[in-house]
């Protein structure tokens, strides 16, 4: 899954996979080229990482309501054998996964992914840099392998009036004034969970900076605040649908995650008069069945390629600078507009990311207009 003139990594697994969640077992070997060795798990950190690994994963787990945390305990005993399958994600975070109910009763198997800094060995770091060159066809196909999989041909239970049941054009109209991204160095801002109250201070300075961003609102949100969607259509911004109270998708039937999406589309509808085309799956997590619905209601899913987990750590100067650190030419980053610490940060995140020649852009810029039902995008390919 991830390759470099220094370190291959490969995925052993039964059956396909997303990028959160996998189905099947899998395992991970990871194979130094320079030595011709099979390296295991543990080569990939520093000496006697597991004071400082496990609590991370803890951490990480536990937010995750799925997780047993007695099994979760029992499983961390502080061996790193219990980790058969590790993994990078394309941002560059550890990715630990256990199998199908090893930590819960879920018949899905869960994985989490934690923030590596400290952890990683030298050949942990090569493997690192590996799952994040973009560049390399071969590196994370979870993530192209996603990106192009096709929706079910048909779908028996859709209701009539769905107004996009077959792919439409691949390229979508874009609104006058907007940046040609395969010349400019744009990168898109994305904001969930909101809106709330305050996110008119955040729109007030993105109107003053010239900014557009993508907001993915929260049907029981907009319910509360339709002025402000109304007034992020006006302001060029655009708005995505983030489900109607933030369920995880992957648990729920399609009919639910159906219900989910066309409950916030119509809500964002009646405020603004725009239908939201894309969807941001609740903490990222999606499959075969979210991809399903979205591609019958015409939606496409976008995810991120920056996360600077402006929820956890609530200092505007720590999420400044994940920010700047990880941008690059086509990234979608992630924040949350109903954090007081995010919006004071984004003053600062604007002008820096301007003084480095960045345009600020919405997602359907970025992407050119060219996204389609179902598929998933987490930053603009590089094609
Ligand atoms: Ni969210």
């Amino acid at each position: 899954m991830a390759a470099s003139p220094k370190v291959v990594g490969v995925r052993l697994a039964t059956s396909e996979y997303g990028d959160t969640y996998y189905d099947g077992k899998a395992e991970t070997s990871w194979y130094d080229v320079t030595t011709g060795d099979v390296r295991d798990v543990a080569d990939l950190f520093v000496p006697d990482v597991a004071g400082t690994l496990m609590p991370r994963i803890v951490e990480a787990a536990e937010q995750d309501p799925r997780v047993v945390k007695e099994e979760l305990f029992a499983q961390l005993d502080g061996d790193l054998e219990a980790f058969d399958s590790v993994a990078f994600t394309t941002d560059g975070r550890l990715w630990v996964e256990f199998d199908r109910q090893q930590i819960s009763d879920n018949p899905e198997p869960i994985g989490v992914a934690i923030d590596p800094s400290g952890l990683l060995s030298a050949f942990g770091q090569a493997a690192q840099a590996a799952a994040m060159t973009p560049s390399d066809p071969q590196i994370a196909p979870a993530q192209t392998e996603t990106a192009t999989e096709e929706p079910p041909a048909t779908q028996t239970d859709e209701p009539q009036s769905s107004p996009s049941r077959t792919p439409r054009a691949t390229s979508r109209p874009l609104p006058s004034g907007s940046v040609d991204c395969r010349t400019a160095k744009c990168v898109a801002l994305t904001f969930d969970d909101g809106p709330v109250q305050q996110t008119a201070d955040l729109l007030d300075v993105f109107a003053a900076k010239g900014v557009r961003a993508t907001f993915f609102v929260v049907g029981k949100n907009v319910k509360a605040h339709p002025e402000l969607i109304k007034r992020m259509v006006a302001e060029g911004h655009v708005v995505g649908n983030h489900t109607y109270d933030h369920p995880q998708l992957t648990r729920l039937s399609e009919a639910a995650i159906r219900k989910e999406l066309q409950t916030t589309n119509a809500l964002v509808a009646d405020a603004s008069g725009v239908t939201p085309d894309l969807l941001r799956p609740p903490y990222g997590a999606t499959n075969s069945g979210v991809a399903s619905v979205a591609a019958g209601l015409g939606m496409s899913q976008i995810v991120w390629s920056v996360d600077p987990l402006d929820w956890k750590d609530r200092n505007s100067a720590t999420v400044t600078s994940r920010v700047l650190a990880a941008a690059k030419p086509g990234a979608i980053i992630l924040s949350h507009d109903i954090h007081a610490t995010t919006r004071a940060a984004y003053a600062g995140i604007v002008d820096a990311l301007q003084a480095k020649g960045y345009v600020l852009v919405t997602v359907p810029e970025l992407l050119g207009g060219r996204y389609e039902p179902g598929k998933k995008y987490s930053q603009r390919s590089s094609s």
